[in-house]
């Protein structure tokens, strides 16, 4: 099954069709700035420009950087304010005339890691944590997602937003070098282990990339892996939860 999927950032939007069954992108990757002000009419006609850009006329998935629930934003931390409480699903999907299916953007990536990346092995409590702009959290257990965990804002013993401190745009604000930073980041998955005992941490986003540099200053009980689709895992699994959204639903048209 081949589904488009679009992964939302601040700063740039980037789109590829995806074959699910393999998790390969099967078009070439475009990638177009985020507008600004990053407003739903704005942000909705590129997702519809990708579309046409790619010719798609089939099921799109996209991730998005905030708490989503049944296709409607609940949080806005890194988004422009005007996305609190808009059906973000329902506007692509009147955008493009086609069917869209949205979800968080950590909990996408997470899913495409799960099946196709660091987490294809792993069973038990997983999270999966993006670090960007913002600092995503995705949790699986066995392999189940529970959607729109949003722990990058918890807050520290002295009541700063890990989010502030721990993200990749933390690091850069202040100019940290890698070790600080680790130490500080490390510090966070302290905190997420001390609430959920999970057996793995999966890092992804940005700074996951750079893993060798920050790994000596991560300990932590659980096994700790940077994610292998790195730039990809967005679009991949926004296309997974797109076409599981679209099974779903047909399982509830079936008569009887
Ligand atoms: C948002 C999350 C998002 C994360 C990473 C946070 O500010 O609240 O929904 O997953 O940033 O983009």
């Amino acid at each position: 099954m081949q589904v488009l999927g679009i992964d939302i950032g601040g700063s740039g939007i980037k789109g590829a069709v995806v074959d699910v069954t393999t998790g390969e992108l099967i078009s070439e990757r475009l990638r177009i700035p985020t507008p600004q002000p990053a407003t739903p009419e704005a942000v909705a006609a590129t997702v519809a420009e990708i579309c046409d850009q790619l010719h798609w006329h089939g099921l799109v998935g996209c991730g998005f950087p905030a708490a989503i629930q049944h296709g409607i934003a609940r949080t806005a931390a890194n988004v422009d304010d005007s996305w609190l409480g808009a059906n973000v699903q329902k506007i692509f999907c009147d955008a493009t005339h086609l069917p869209c299916y949205v979800g968080n953007d950590a909990d996408v990536a997470g899913l495409a890691e799960m099946q196709f990346g660091a987490g294809k092995e792993l069973d038990g409590l997983v999270f999966m944590v993006t670090i960007g702009t913002g600092l995503g959290t995705a949790l699986f257990n066995n392999g189940e997602l529970v959607a729109n965990t949003e722990l990058g804002h918890l807050f520290d013993s002295k009541g700063r937003e890990w989010e502030h401190r721990a993200s990749d745009a933390a690091r850069k604000r202040d100019e940290l070098d890698w070790k600080y930073w680790g130490k500080r980041f490390n510090k966070y998955l302290v905190t997420l282990e001390q609430l959920f005992w999970p057996d793995a941490f999966i890092l992804g986003g940005g700074a996951s990339k750079k893993f060798d540099k920050f790994a000596d200053a991560i300990d932590v009980a659980a096994t700790v892996t940077p994610a292998e689709s790195l730039n990809q895992a967005g679009i991949i699994g926004a296309a997974i939860l797109a076409s599981q959204s679209h099974q779903s639903l047909d399982m509830t048209l079936l008569p009887g």
